[in-house]
């Protein structure tokens, strides 16, 4: 299935970076890995033409030998397909490899280890007895006829609740159930943006909300990190230069660089954005997720959409979230999400009606579990990879790890063939930014964890990096 949707030679060089760099002996192959990596990761999205040989030659500076072997080498691996005098586009292999997936492992691909997301599996006995109260509960709606473009008024009321018990008092009318916080991100954009329109976002951010944003036809106003989190002077000067839309942060334990806003900081966010006429939307999928201490109480003002999740506390499958915003906003977005998907599932929010009231308790026993890996994997870290730098979060579900050289993108795919799927730095960038970083979620169980940074030792080592230490590596073929 081709598309229209195509990437230039120059937009295409800058994603592929410093190309050059790492462990492949020939320019071409090294290229096609790139590429691959590009692909695989979704930075150049499927079925999108790529430039001619020649175009691409002359924006990389190589022949176009290279770049003819290159695409031919991914020809052959499935990853690009050619119609004679038409064009060449991205593909997948059609066996054996997912869009997380490698195309030649070490290790067999059922055995890779997912550290491409920063998820926890469901706590099962809560999802179990939750499910078992929906069915019964779903008696009384199956007389109607489903359709809730709000959601379920006691899943409104239990979000506007806790939203309530966190600082910011809030009435179920500001509540919108959601298909997840990345379904409320995209809604609020299609409600409130138009193609052209700057959106503010944070650098690093979250790589599903940028390309939310490049989907709504909006451009990305990157706004850099100081070393100890957000620049608000920058982000002010950015708002007063740009004039953007909206903009989008994510102040608690920020994806990825693990960040949390402190509560003079919300209150400035809060007072810039009521100076600058800019609506904010506030992430907060995994604002519950604190391991140290609690995070401060929740940015909020008529100017703020805050979204929000069940899929980080409880569980992603359920694809349960919400956003919270004044009464009009929640009515003209609800009427928004006519032409996406018309309503949530009603099972699904029962499950979530059940556990949302549950937060506190539930959260105790993720905290427990988080802290523990969390504390396993840095310790696994400090042994194996010594060198790599974690940063150290107060809560959330992952490190920001400074590499201490610019080869995320080599290591993801030399990971790959050590089964591992690693989210390189770029992933969370514009232009092929953060070279120098990975994100590693704590969120497997201790065993894998370990597994999974021997792995990456070795997947490093291959690369020609360091690691010191004189354990056997495990898992690896
Ligand atoms: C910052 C952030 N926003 C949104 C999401 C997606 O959340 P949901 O599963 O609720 O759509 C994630 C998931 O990792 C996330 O980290």
């Amino acid at each position: 299935m081709n598309t229209d949707r195509r990437v230039n030679g120059l937009h295409l060089v800058r994603l592929l970076g410093d190309w050059r760099s790492g462990a492949v002996p020939t320019a071409y192959a090294g290229l096609a890995s790139r590429l691959r990596l590009l692909i695989l990761d979704g930075r150049v999205p499927l079925h999108t033409r790529v430039p001619a040989e020649r175009e691409l030659a002359d924006a990389l500076g190589v022949s176009r030998t290279t770049v003819a072997a290159a695409y031919e080498r991914l020809r052959e691996d499935g990853f690009l397909h050619s119609r004679r005098g038409a064009g060449t586009w991205t593909d997948l292999p059609s066996t054996g490899v997912s869009a997380a997936g490698p195309v030649a492992t070490l290790v067999d691909d059922d055995d890779l280890i997912d550290l491409a997301h920063a998820a926890p599996p469901a706590p099962a006995e809560w999802l179990h007895a939750a499910a078992e109260c929906a069915i019964t509960q779903l008696t009384r709606y199956l007389p109607t006829h489903g359709y809730d473009p709000l959601g379920l008024s006691a899943l409104r009321s239990a979000v506007a609740d806790r939203y309530t018990a966190r600082g910011a008092t809030t009435t179920p009318d500001q509540v919108l159930v959601t298909a997840g916080a990345q379904h409320a991100f995209a809604l609020t954009l299609r409600a409130l943006a138009s193609p052209g329109d700057r959106i503010v976002v944070e650098h690093p951010t979250y790589p599903n909300a940028l390309e939310a944003v490049r989907r709504a036809g909006c451009r990305p106003v990157p706004v850099p990190f100081g070393p100890d989190g957000w620049d608000l002077e920058m982000l002010a000067a950015t708002i007063r230069h740009t004039a953007p839309r909206l903009a989008y942060l994510v102040p608690d334990f920020q994806n990825p660089t693990g960040f949390c806003m402190s509560a003079e900081d919300r209150a400035s966010l809060v007072a810039l954005a009521a100076r600058t006429g800019t609506t904010l939307v506030i992430d907060e999928t995994v604002a519950e997720l604190w391991l140290d201490r609690p995070t401060p109480p929740p940015v909020s003002s008529e100017l703020v959409v805050t979204t929000g999740s069940a899929s980080k506390m409880f569980w992603g499958g359920l694809r349960v979230g919400w956003l919270r915003a004044s009464p009009t906003m929640v009515r003209r977005l609800g009427a928004a999400r006519a032409s996406m998907d018309l309503a949530s599932p009603i099972l699904e929010q029962l499950i979530a009606t059940d556990l949302v009231p549950r937060t506190v308790e539930i959260a105790e026993d993720r905290r427990e579990w988080l802290r523990s890996s969390r504390a396993r994997m840095h310790e696994r870290l400090a042994l194996r990879l010594p060198s790599w730098k974690p940063n150290a979060p107060t809560g959330g579900l992952g490190f920001w790890v400074d590499l201490g050289a610019p080869i995320a993108s080599a290591l993801a795919i030399s990971a790959e063939r050590h089964g591992v799927a690693l989210a390189a730095g770029p992933r969370f960038g514009l232009d092929g930014a953060f070279e120098r970083f990975v994100r590693l979620p704590y969120t497997l169980d201790a065993e894998a964890l370990d597994l999974a940074v021997d792995r990456l030792a070795a997947a490093y080592l291959a690369l020609g990096g360091e690691v010191l230490d004189d354990l056997p590596l495990r898992g690896v073929t």
